[in-house]
C-alpha cells in the first residue's frame, strides 16, 4: 500500500481501497478517543489531498466520482423496516446528476439571503434562551446544554417548524434514548420497536408538508410543500421529507462539533478571549480557523465510475475512495505552519470543510453564522470562560473522549466553567 504520508484520499491503490478505510476506521477511533491527537496529523498530506477533495464529481463531462453512504452495506443487513411512515433511505447526498441537480434544487430554495436573516434573528434569541438555562450555574457540559440544541433548533425554525413543536424536537433528537420513550416510539409494520431517531422526524415532516398542501398558509413549510422541480414537475412528499430529514442529519452533528471545538479552543486560551472580545470583527476569521483545524467532517466516500487519475495516482473504474478535507485542511502546501491556530490568517477561508464539487455544503454560510453567532453571545455573557479541571484534568494533561466515528471529529462532553458577565 502506498504511504498514507503521500495522499491520504488515494493511498489504497495497491491493496485495494478497502483498506485505507477499515485502516481508517480501526485508527482513527482509537486515536481520537485517547485524547487531542487529531487523526489529521497521522494522515498527512503533500498537496495532492486537497486536489482530491476539489476535484469534484465531473472531469469534463464524464462522471467520474459517485457518492458513497458508507453505512449502506450495513443498513442492507438489517431487516427491512416497514413502519406507517417509512421513507425510503436514500438522501440527496448519495444522488448523482441528473437527478441529483434537481433535488439540489429544492435544498438551494430553503437557503435564501431572506431566509438566512430570519434565520439569524432567531438565532440571537436562541442564544440568550439556552444560556440562561446554565449562566447562573456558572459551569455547564456545553455539548448537551448548547452544542447539540443550538443547530437543531436553528434547522426547525429554518424549516419553519411551528415554535410550539421546538421542545418536542429537541427531546426526540438531542435526547439520550428518543426512540424508547413511549410516548414517542414509532413502530415498524411487526410491532418493534424502531430504533431509528429520524423515523420521528419522516413522521413530523410528512404530516407537515401534507397538511400545507391540503391547506396552504402563509408559512414556510407551505412555501416548502408547494415548491417544483427545475424541470416545473411537483416533487413527491416523499422528496421533500427527505429534503427536510437530511437537513437534521447534516446540519446538527456537524456544526454542534464545531461549537464545542470553539469553545474548548477558546476557554484554553485566556488571551484568545481577550482579543475576540475586543475585535469582534475577527471571530469569522476564527471560526475559518476552527473549520480548518477540526473540520468536523473527517471523511467523505467516493466511487469512481470510470478509470482516472486523481492525486497523481491511477485509479481504475469501482474504486472506493475515502476523501480526507481535515487532511487537506492541514497541508503544508496550502497552509502555512498548518497545525497552528492563526486568528489573522489570510487564506483561513480557504479551507474545505464544506468539500468542493456539486454536493458541498449548501448549510456552510448557516453553519458559519451560527458559529459567529455562538461565540460572539458568549463572549457578551461570560468571562474567563476555562476548562473544568475536576473532568478534563489539569492543564498540560487534559483528557478529553471524542466521538469513536471515522466519518465525524468532535468532542463527546466539554465541562466548562466561567463567570457571568
Ligand atoms: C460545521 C458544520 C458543517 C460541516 C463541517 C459540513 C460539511 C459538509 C460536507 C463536507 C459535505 C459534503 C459531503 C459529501 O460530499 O459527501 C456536506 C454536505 C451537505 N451538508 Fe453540510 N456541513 C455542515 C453544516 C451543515 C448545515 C448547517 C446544513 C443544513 C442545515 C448542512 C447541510 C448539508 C447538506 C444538505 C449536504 C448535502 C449536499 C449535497 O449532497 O448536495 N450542512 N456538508
Amino acid at each position: 500500500m502506498e504511504s498514507t504520508g503521500r495522499c491520504g484520499a488515494v493511498a489504497a491503490r495497491a491493496s485495494g481501497d478497502l483498506l485505507l478505510g477499515i485502516v481508517a476506521q480501526r485508527l482513527i477511533p482509537r486515536a481520537e478517543g485517547s485524547g487531542r491527537l487529531p487523526v489529521f496529523e497521522i494522515v498527512k498530506s503533500n498537496g495532492r489531498t486537497r486536489e482530491c477533495v476539489e476535484k469534484g464529481e465531473h472531469e469534463g463531462k464524464t462522471l467520474v466520482l459517485h457518492p458513497v453512504d458508507p453505512l449502506k452495506n450495513a443498513r442492507r443487513k438489517r431487516p427491512p423496516r416497514g413502519g406507517a411512515h417509512a421513507v425510503p433511505p436514500e438522501k440527496p447526498v448519495s444522488f448523482d446528476p441528473p437527478k441529483h441537480t434537481a433535488h439540489r434544487a429544492l435544498l438551494n430554495g430553503l437557503f435564501t439571503p431572506k431566509r438566512l436573516k430570519e434565520n439569524e434573528e432567531f438565532m440571537w434569541h436562541l442564544a440568550d434562551r439556552l444560556i440562561d438555562e446554565f449562566i447562573a450555574d456558572g459551569r455547564c457540559e456545553f455539548a448537551s446544554a448548547y452544542g447539540q440544541p443550538f443547530p437543531l433548533l436553528v434547522i426547525a425554525d429554518l424549516l419553519g417548524v411551528p415554535e410550539e413543536h421546538h421542545a418536542m424536537f429537541r427531546k426526540l433528537l438531542a435526547g439520550n434514548r428518543p426512540a424508547v420513550d413511549p410516548e414517542w416510539a414509532q413502530h415498524d409494520a411487526d410491532g418493534t420497536v424502531n430504533m431509528n431517531p429520524l423515523s420521528y422526524l419522516d413522521k413530523w415532516f410528512t404530516a407537515y408538508i401534507t397538511d400545507r398542501r391540503a391547506s396552504p398558509k402563509e408559512d414556510i413549510l407551505t412555501e416548502m410543500a408547494t415548491q417544483s422541480f427545475p424541470d416545473g414537475s411537483r416533487p413527491e412528499v416523499v422528496d421533500l421529507v427527505r429534503i427536510a430529514t437530511f437537513l437534521f442529519i447534516a446540519g446538527h452533528e456537524t456544526t454542534a462539533r464545531l461549537l464545542s471545538s470553539s469553545l474548548c479552543v477558546l476557554a484554553e486560551d485566556p488571551d484568545l478571549q481577550d482579543t475576540l472580545r475586543r475585535n469582534r470583527e475577527r471571530i469569522p476569521n476564527f471560526v475559518e480557523e476552527m473549520l480548518r483545524l477540526e473540520s468536523p467532517i473527517k471523511s467523505d466516500f467516493r466511487l469512481t465510475r470510470v478509470a482516472t487519475t486523481l492525486g497523481g495516482v491511477d485509479l481504475p473504474a469501482g474504486t472506493t475512495m475515502m476523501l480526507l478535507p481535515g487532511a487537506a485542511n492541514r497541508d503544508p502546501a496550502h497552509f502555512d505552519c498548518p497545525a497552528e491556530l492563526r486568528v489573522g490568517r489570510s487564506n483561513a477561508r480557504q479551507n474545505v470543510a464544506f468539500a468542493r464539487g456539486v454536493h458541498s455544503c449548501p448549510g456552510g454560510p448557516l453553519a458559519r453564522i451560527e458559529g459567529r453567532v455562538t461565540i460572539g453571545r458568549i463572549l457578551d455573557r461570560m468571562s474567563h470562560v476555562q476548562i473544568s479541571e475536576a473532568h478534563h484534568g489539569p492543564a498540560g494533561a487534559r483528557r478529553f473522549d471524542h466521538v469513536p466515528l471515522y466519518i465525524l471529529r468532535g468532542l463527546d462532553a466539554l465541562h466548562l466553567e466561567f463567570t457571568a458577565a
